[in-house]
């Protein structure tokens, strides 16, 4: 069997989790990484192919499309995914790929506010334009924002600061978009996929007010949540590693997103794809429970 399914963004969040799920459907697999390091070794000893390679690298873009079919481009919370997708999508087309699964937004509308949203509306038009099959996954906030938003300030004094209380937004598990793609990526059926938008929720929409409900019963004691301005939020957060530069600088109007209820809803999409019920945000923050858990309690614990 030909290794017809490439992987970018292959060791990161979604990206692993895709792979993941696909190895265990058989269907073999090439990622394309950055960097060769343990997250790369760990894919390799899988049975993965490893290609080295960079969005803005036509060369390395080359070998890594060759003889693929179907690609999940997922480009970084970062500035120039337009142009990254337009590279892609030219080398995707001159190697005949047939489908390309890429990372989108909910809310991803032309009078969006936010710059980063704005990227992607951009980038969904440049692969349909391209004519390479494309498939547009646009998901929910990711429950994997919360060890940046909350963890820090829950472990520090049990409170969650988080603007907008009267907003709700939709919070989905990373592992359910990568197994979206996955089962996308490997369906015999490409057409019924070709062209369409994957609305990705969660199983419910969540206030500030539920989301520490969540926390607080995770860790097993009261946590408070503090509505503050958008100003102090940014101000709070924006030092924290998961918290990039660009995100850092855009977290005004994501925010502003949220709060307008771009994201207040729930779509059958992962029951529909996987099969399954969507996973929980508390699922999510379980595996992660230690983050939420003032230092020196996760001192002795480990
Ligand atoms: N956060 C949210 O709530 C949310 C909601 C909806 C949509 N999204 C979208 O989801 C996407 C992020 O998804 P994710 O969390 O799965 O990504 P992620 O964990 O940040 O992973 C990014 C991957 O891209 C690789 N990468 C970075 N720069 C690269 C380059 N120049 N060339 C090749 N590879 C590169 C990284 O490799 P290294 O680790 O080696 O750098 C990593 O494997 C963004 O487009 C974002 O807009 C996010």
């Amino acid at each position: 069997m030909k290794t017809e399914i490439l992987i970018t963004g292959a060791t990161g969040t979604t990206g692993q989790y895709a792979i993941q799920h696909l190895l265990n459907k058989g269907e073999k697999v090439r990622a394309m990484v950055r960097t060769i390091d343990e997250r790369s070794e760990k894919l390799e000893v899988q049975g993965v192919e490893i290609v080295k390679g960079d969005f803005f690298d036509s060369k390395a873009l080359n070998v890594a499309l060759e003889g693929i079919k179907r690609a999940y481009f997922l480009y970084p919370f970062q500035d120039h995914l337009p142009e990254a997708a337009s590279l892609f999508a030219q080398v995707a087309k001159e190697k005949g790929v047939e489908m390309v699964v890429e990372m989108s937004q909910m809310g991803a509308e032309l009078e969006s506010t936010s710059p980063a949203t704005q990227n992607h509306v951009q980038t969904e038009s440049i692969f349909n334009a391209a004519e390479v099959g494309a498939v547009h996954i646009r998901p929910g906030l990711f429950a994997w924002n919360y060890l940046g938003f909350a963890a820090p300030t829950v472990a520090d004094h049990n409170t969650f600061y988080y603007p907008h209380p009267e907003a709700k937004y939709t919070i989905v598990h990373p592992k359910d978009i990568g197994e979206v793609v996955a089962e996308i990526l490997a369906d015999k059926d490409k057409d019924k996929h070709l062209g369409q938008s994957y609305e990705v929720s969660g199983s419910q929409v969540y206030s500030a007010e539920e989301v520490t409900k969540d926390i607080a019963e995770l860790i097993g004691h009261k946590v408070e949540y503090v509505p503050v301005s958008v100003d102090e939020w940014i101000d709070a957060v924006k030092d924290h590693p998961t918290i990039n530069n660009f995100l850092a600088k855009h977290l005004r109007e994501f925010s502003t997103e949220v709060a307008e209820g771009r994201f207040d809803k729930t779509t059958d999409v992962v029951k529909n794809i996987t099969g399954h019920e969507p996973r929980s945000f508390k699922e999510y923050i379980h595996e992660y429970k230690e983050a939420f858990l003032p230092k020196s309690v996760s001192v002795m614990q480990s």
